[in-house]
Formats: structure tokens, C-alpha cells, sequence
């Protein structure tokens, strides 16, 4: 285990079973189209690859990127759109595949500004629900697993852009954020 984190919350194994799952309840509800998976840069790469591949149907890949404007900035709800997509989403099922929701605010602007251009479906796909943080109301589609508000990294989820490559989901150590 990496000596800044605290204690695994989830496991590489748990993950990986959990994904499964999902991908099979994607591959029922999207059986016979062809879906446009959206992954939101940076948090959701990993659950994004491993999902995708998990998933028998056709799919299609594209990404978005977002940022917040500056540090704090986001507990205010202010989110700003830095990479788009590459197509048009009119008449196509979209989901959008995040790593987390945590205010709801990333989301809930994603799929208002989404069916804004009018496709046939948006819907969301989350690792992590950390529901004791929620700002405004929104709720993953299909969902892995729910937490609790912990200090959560590693499977592309950072501390300071640290810890996005370790396989599972820890704690990280008070110590390390708390100097
Ligand atoms: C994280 C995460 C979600 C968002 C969730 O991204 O990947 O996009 O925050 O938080 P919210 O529900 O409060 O909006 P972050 O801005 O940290 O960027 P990253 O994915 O590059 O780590």
C-alpha cells in the first residue's frame, strides 16, 4: 500500500467485479444502439478504459474536460467547459462517465449544456456517489458504489494531480493534506 494513504476503501479486485456489473446492465439498456461514451478528463480515465472494455456492444469514444475557475471556485457552482466534444450528439444516447459526483455541480451543468443539443438520451455513469456532499440534485444512472465523505484517491481520482495511478480507491492520510 502507498504510505500516504490510510486504508483501502475499495480494492482493485472489488472494483473490477463492480465494473462487470455495470457493464452488463449498460450492454441490456443500450442493446441494439450504439452508445457515445463520454469521459470527463481527468478523474474518470481509468474507470472509463476498464468499463468500455468490460462492455460487449459498440460503442463510441469521445471526452470533455472541465475546470473550475480556480481554486474554490467550485464550491460556488462555477464550472467552465475546456474541451468539447469532437461531434454532434443530435438523436444519439449519451453517457456521460464520470468518476465521482460529489457538489453535483460538474453533472448537473454537463447534462443541462448535453441536451441543450438535443439527443436522444443522456445519461450518467459514476464510480462514486459521495451523497453527504450533494449540492444540487443529481443522481447517477448507474452508479458503483456509494461513499462515505472521506478524502478519496487513486483509480484517477488525485490529491494535488498525485495518486491517479494507484489501482484501488484509498484514504488518504490526514497528514498528507493537513500541514
Ligand atoms: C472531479 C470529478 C468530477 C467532479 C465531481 O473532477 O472527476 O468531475 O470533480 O465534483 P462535483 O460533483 O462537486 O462537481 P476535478 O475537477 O477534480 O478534475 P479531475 O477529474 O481532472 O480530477
Amino acid at each position: 500500500m502507498h504510505p500516504d494513504v490510510d486504508s483501502i476503501l475499495i480494492s482493485e479486485e472489488q472494483i473490477k467485479k463492480r465494473i462487470q456489473e455495470l457493464a452488463v446492465k449498460l450492454d441490456k439498456e443500450y442493446e441494439g444502439k450504439r452508445p457515445l461514451m463520454v469521459s470527463i478528463l481527468k478523474g474518470s480515465v481509468m474507470f472509463y478504459a476498464d468499463l468500455l472494455r468490460a462492455m460487449s456492444i459498440p460503442v463510441e469514444m469521445d471526452f470533455m474536460a472541465i475546470s473550475s475557475y480556480g481554486a474554490g471556485a467550485k464550491s460556488s457552482g462555477e464550472v467552465k467547459l475546456i474541451k468539447d466534444l469532437d461531434r454532434k450528439i443530435e438523436g444519439r444516447d449519451v453517457v456521460i462517465v464520470e468518476d465521482i459526483i460529489d457538489s453535483g455541480y460538474t453533472l448537473s451543468y454537463l447534462k443541462r449544456m448535453l441536451y441543450s443539443r438535443k439527443p436522444a438520451s443522456v445519461k450518467i455513469c459514476a464510480l462514486l456517489d459521495k451523497y453527504a456532499r450533494r449540492v444540487v440534485p443529481i443522481e447517477a444512472d448507474f452508479k458503483g458504489f456509494d461513499i462515505e465523505d472521506e478524502f478519496v484517491i487513486g483509480y484517477g481520482l488525485d490529491y494535488a494531480e498525485r495518486y491517479r495511478n494507484l489501482p484501488y480507491i484509498g484514504i488518504l492520510k490526514r497528514s498528507v493534506y493537513e500541514k
